[in-house]
């Protein structure tokens, strides 16, 4: 079989890449679309529900699609420096390219709002680190500003075009397994970038006859962070969900534009049915990802519930990043889970698993 040599290898005719410059992927994209076993059940349609498993990609998160097209790019560009604000995955992404690509990176971060393995991975790929007093929007700002005043900078968020090429390419892959797009595509929405990249990517599959339909695309934010569900910037957005965390989206034009033009729509999930969503899909499912992925499943039951999904339809659902990201979150959440506590002895290990027999 022939192996997978990454997105940029795959895909190179849909990339703006002019195809001179070093080869700096890890590999990313190629992730698992798993069926769910639970979710067509639940939901009583006779749905063929997937899950599309971005935590798998090279930092667990999807970011890793967009962030090898932008920095290849900017090495094409002969830039020096690359920036980003993040609430922790694009960080820990573009920290992780810039050390392959040889390029300095800073990575300036919400101060106090970040999972713990996503600081990790941006400490321990070299980046450097700027903690901002602020929100997520705040830091957006900055950045902005500051890549509009350095012309050797290159921004590698989601508002540079190379990202949402490079992660245009998960809807690519979907349409490639299940030999077209499906009915409906369920996933978060932060800064809005991956709507408006799958969307992207469904319609070019739709216009080159790759795929004979295009998906209606559901996004969901989380209810204390909804500013496009609700119409208005949130100043001070609140989630459990630190990733989505966000009150002014760069890409909100695309999210409309993406529920729009698809018949989809931009809704939202409360904390708690994301969490309940969280727990379900590593216990009834064996998946294990961040709070923000949770949002997908949390946003399905919610449309089957609204009747927004018709029977017998093909729905994948992003799962965005992986669990282990944020462990601190689980552990918060369930340290009441029950363990128990032995000395070494066999009668009492023999008591525990017939106890637990029934
Ligand atoms: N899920 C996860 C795990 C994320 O990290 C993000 C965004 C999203 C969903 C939402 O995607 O922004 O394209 O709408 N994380 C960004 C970051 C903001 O800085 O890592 P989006």
């Amino acid at each position: 079989p022939r192996s997978w040599l990454g997105i940029i290898n795959r895909y190179r005719d849909r990339l703006p890449l002019c195809g001179n410059s070093i080869n700096i992927t890890l590999l990313e994209g190629n992730t698992p679309l798993i069926p769910s076993l639970k979710l067509s059940r639940i939901s009583g349609k006779d749905l063929n529900v997937y899950f599309k498993y971005e935590g798998l990609n090279p930092t667990a998160s999807f970011k890793d699609r967009g962030m090898v097209v932008a920095m290849t790019k900017a090495l094409e560009q002969k830039k020096q420096i690359v920036i980003c604000a993040s609430t922790g995955n694009t960080a820990a992404s573009a920290a992780a390219y810039a050390a392959r690509a040889d390029l300095k990176c800073f990575v300036f971060l919400p101060q106090g709002k970040i999972a713990l393995g996503k600081l990790s991975q941006a400490m321990i790929h070299g980046a450097e680190i700027v903690e901002v007093e602020g929100n997520f929007d705040d830091t957006m700002r900055l950045v902005i500003k500051l890549a509009s005043l350095k012309p050797e900078i290159e921004l590698v968020n989601s508002v540079n075009p190379s990202r949402i090429e490079g992660q245009k390419t998960a809807a690519f892959e979907i349409c490639d397994t299940l030999g077209d797009a499906p009915d409906y595509h369920i996933l978060p929405v932060g800064n809005a970038g991956n709507i408006t990249a799958y969307w992207k990517g469904y319609k070019e599959y739709y216009e080159s006859k790759l795929s004979k339909k295009l998906p209606q695309m559901l996004g969901f934010q989380a209810e204390g962070a909804a500013p496009i569900v609700q119409g208005r910037i949130i100043e001070n957005p609140t989630t459990i969900a630190s990733a989505i965390r966000i009150g002014n989206p760069a890409s909100w034009k695309g999210a409309l534009e993406a529920a729009r033009e698809s018949a989809g729509c931009i809704g939202a999930v409360s904390d708690s049915e994301i969490i309940e969503a969280y727990r379900f899909l590593a216990y009834q499912e064996g998946i294990f990802v961040e709070p923000a992925s949770a949002v997908s499943v949390a946003g399905f039951l919610k449309a089957c519930k609204q009747d927004l999904i018709r029977p017998h339809s093909t729905v994948v659902l992003t799962l965005t990043g992986h669990g282990l990201k944020d462990p601190s979150f689980t552990e918060s959440c369930f340290s009441s889970f029950p363990r128990h506590q032995i000395l070494p002895s066999i009668e009492k290990a023999l008591k525990i698993v017939e106890g637990t027999k029934q």
